[in-house]
């Protein structure tokens, strides 16, 4: 009955006061925020009570020095516990949701707290309220409810592909624990690195912590280069220890992947004799899926066993993550050793060998009292109902391991892969592909619609992932988390969060400025304006569309020809007009100066005869690459490396598209831009035409052989229509990547001279 009348309180609280939480500094947006009038100021030195109960319960030594330590490093803030009149009084609260807590600040402040966990939380609310003005701190007058919804708040690292140090690592953690994330997802292990030191088996860091170079650029890149630098490092057992307790001092859970059994190139260049082949490879400095894995012999079993034994004892918390993504099975298919266990234990396939691997490891660790979890592959081939899964290939893994009984976590990398790009200018640093912006982590419910209430209720949470192929720097690892995880806290914490424009409006008021003054190389991506490039009559329009309709943008234009460059303001969704010029090709780069924000956004357009033409196409791009209607004819080169979004992308063999200059124009030279990627499939066309015509007469430009990105024809007529005949191979050849599919004909911008 309590409980009820509780729930009910809530309920009315909610109702009455969400309706403030726009005015509410603090993110992850609490349940409950209302707003009083005026504010109290803070004095340097706070004293605290505990108000002890009948248990006779007090806070723990440890958990007063974590608030002191936030208090004193946010706001220079010391703490001291006294018995009466106190600044602070803190209170259990009894029959609460689970890590409730609230706080009333009025004339003096009331915590109240279900446990340390939500005291802890309750201080990272507090911090995030107090103002300071000239040196005095302040705080206004309000009171918060709070609690979070999912039980799973978490934030991966991969530190094989790119390694942390200890103090990159403890930061990563302070951050997380600013947002309330709870689990700190260590992807300690995998084909490029093995980071934990494990004293059985010394090799695993002295060779297999070290590969000999890193690819250069993107994995797609053609040549592949290499940098010939000796990369590595790795985590003593005292660093790990002191990062699991820094963790557990800051209520975050570490879960330690070990993957298995793909993703094992580096332990096997350690231990080879645990590999099907047993042949000696190296640490691989190239990003990928490996074929070489661990073989299902009893003795892999065993060396396992023996690395996990070590884990377990440096890791207490109850789940392991084991991986098993991405395990292909050409080995297992032509080892006698792999085969006889199929047959011996009345295995089908290789899947159900792979599953009958997950399975065994999964016993081993129920008899240490300890859970699995790995990624949505362990469901291939039958899983126990004990396992948890990690869904990272969308949704699909997560609701069948729903439907089936398993617990989940969604981690679908549509919303949750912050190593994808967050922006589209080419201003972006390079990154693996994908596109997910700040307002795509917001929209994220980890409670898929396909499920009902009760399959829903297997669903531990969410988390997103950061995988460092392409980030090698603390820097660019702040860049690609932040904002995002905030977006990603509110979509964990809150029941009910706030519109995303008030989401945003709280973040860029408030957040940005305490990242910057902890030091935190957040992305500035969201605040700078969409840029929408439009055809018009007379060229092409540039338009700036801001959430702030009446946003002032410095602008300046600097020319190739050495004049001086020219200097005006335009406003947030003004046109400005960049008429084609007669003949010459003259590139200009804009930069555009927000003078709310002081961020800068680039542009560099290549003026020429075509510009802003419309482009009639008979044959229609992927849908998937068709990025804009204006795309060929705007000036803009697509980046290289692909960055996705200025180029367009066809996939049948014969590409025809026309052009219309509604009146003859004499074109001297066209130039044709084209992406070279195979290792996407993206393949240079075999034969271009180009078919302008006369005076009635039709004059046709072929060329066969195309070995360069760019393209040029000497054309010397007069026309008003240009049509093209792109036409690249049926099938890609054999031998090269994707050997037998269609290829990609990627092209950006084609230049009329
Ligand atoms: C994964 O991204 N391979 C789990
Ligand atoms: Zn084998």
């Amino acid at each position: 009955m309590k409980q009820v009348v509780l729930l009910f309180v809530f309920c009315f609280i909610a109702v009455q006061f969400y309706g403030q939480i726009n005015l509410c500094p603090v993110l992850p947006s609490p349940v409950v925020y209302q707003k009083g009038n005026g504010s109290i100021s803070i004095p340097k030195e706070i004293a605290i009570q505990q108000k002890i109960n009948k248990s006779g319960n007090r806070i723990s030594r440890l958990d007063l020095e974590q608030i002191n330590l936030l208090l004193k490093s946010s706001h220079d803030i010391s703490i001291i516990e006294v018995d009466k009149h106190p600044f602070i009084l803190l209170q259990k609260s009894l029959n609460v949701p689970k890590d409730f807590y609230s706080i009333n600040i009025h004339e003096h402040i009331i915590i109240s707290y279900s446990n340390e966990r939500a005291l802890f939380y309750a201080f990272q609310s507090l911090i995030q309220l107090i103002q300071t003005k000239n040196d005095i701190n302040f705080i206004d007058k309000a009171f918060l409810q709070d609690y979070p919804k999912f039980e799973w708040r978490g934030l991966h690292l991969d530190v094989s592909r790119h390694f942390f140090t200890v103090n990159e690592v403890k930061k990563y953690i302070d951050l997380m624990a600013r947002y309330k994330f709870n689990t700190f997802h260590w992807h300690l292990t995998d084909d490029q690195g093995w980071r934990i030191e494990i004293k059985a088996f010394p090799r695993l860091t002295s060779i297999g912590a070290w590969r000999d170079s890193t690819i250069e650029n993107h994995y797609n890149s053609s040549p592949r280069t290499y940098d010939s630098k000796r990369y590595g490092g790795f985590y003593s057992q005292e660093d790990i220890k002191q990062i699991v307790s820094y963790a557990s001092d800051r209520h975050i859970n570490i879960v330690p992947e070990i993957e298995m059994p793909g993703h094992s190139r580096a332990a096997l260049a350690a231990y080879p004799e645990y590999s099907c082949t047993g042949s000696q490879n190296n640490v691989p400095g190239v990003w990928g899926v490996f074929e070489d894995i661990y073989c299902t012999k009893e003795e892999t079993f065993t060396f396992i066993e023996n690395i996990l034994d070590e884990v377990l004892e440096l890791f207490p918390g109850k789940f392991i993550h084991i991986g098993g993504d991405e395990v292909p099975k050409t080995r297992w298919k032509k080892c006698h050793e792999c085969q006889e266990v199929i047959t011996s234990n009345k295995l089908r396939n290789e899947s159900e060998l792979q599953s009958f691997f997950v399975q065994k490891i999964e016993q081993y660790l129920t008899k240490k009292n300890r859970k699995l979890i790995g990624w949505d592959e362990i469901l291939e081939g039958g899983l126990s109902s004990e396992s948890t899964v990690m869904s990272w290939r969308g949704t699909k893994g997560g609701i069948e391991a729903c439907r089936q009984g398993n617990y989940v976590v969604m981690s679908p990398g549509s919303h949750c892969y912050f190593d994808h790009y967050q922006g589209k200018s080419r201003d972006e640093p390079l990154a693996i592909g994908g596109y997910t912006p700040l307002q795509k982590v917001y929209e994220f419910n980890p409670i898929p619609n396909e499920l009902d209430v009760s399959e829903a209720s297997y669903i531990l949470g969410g988390q997103a992932n950061l995988w460092t192929e392409y980030i090698s720097s603390m820097d660019h690892l702040e860049y690609m988390t932040y904002p995002r995880a905030i977006a990603l806290s509110q979509a964990l914490w809150c029941s009910s969060k706030p519109n995303f424009e008030t989401f945003f409006n709280i973040l860029s008021n408030n957040h940005f400025s305490a990242l910057d003054a902890l030091n935190v190389n957040y992305s500035k991506t969201s605040l700078k304006p969409v840029i929408q490039i439009t055809s018009e009559k007379t060229g092409i329009g540039i338009e700036l569309q801001s959430e702030d309709e009446n946003e002032e943008f410095e602008t300046i234009v600097h020319s190739k020809n050495g004049k001086a460059p020219m200097k005006f303001s335009i406003q947030s969704n003004e046109l400005l007009l960049i008429n084609r010029t007669k003949n010459s090709r003259k590139e200009n780069s804009y930069r555009f100066k927000s003078k709310k924000t002081g961020i800068s956004t680039h542009l560099k357009i290549s003026n020429h005869i075509g510009l802003g033409y419309p482009i009639q196409y008979k044959t229609r791009p992927n849908a998937q690459y068709n990025y804009s209607p204006t795309v060929l004819l705007d000036g803009q080169y697509g980046a290289r490396p692909w960055r996705g979004h200025q180029w367009i992308g066809f996939d049948t063999s014969a590409i025809l598209f026309e052009i219309d200059l509604q009146k003859k124009k004499r074109i001297r030279q066209i130039e044709l831009s084209f992406l070279e990627s195979n290792g996407s499939w993206i393949y240079l066309p075999k034969q271009i035409t180009i078919i302008v015509s006369k005076r009635k007469r039709n004059f046709e430009f072929t060329m066969n052989q195309i070995l360069t990105e760019k393209v040029k024809f000497d054309i010397g007529k007069r026309t008003k229509k240009i049509s093209f005949k792109i036409e690249n191979e049926i099938v890609i050849p054999d031998e090269k990547p994707g050997a037998g599919q269609h290829p990609w004909t990627f092209i950006d911008e084609i230049l009329l001279n």
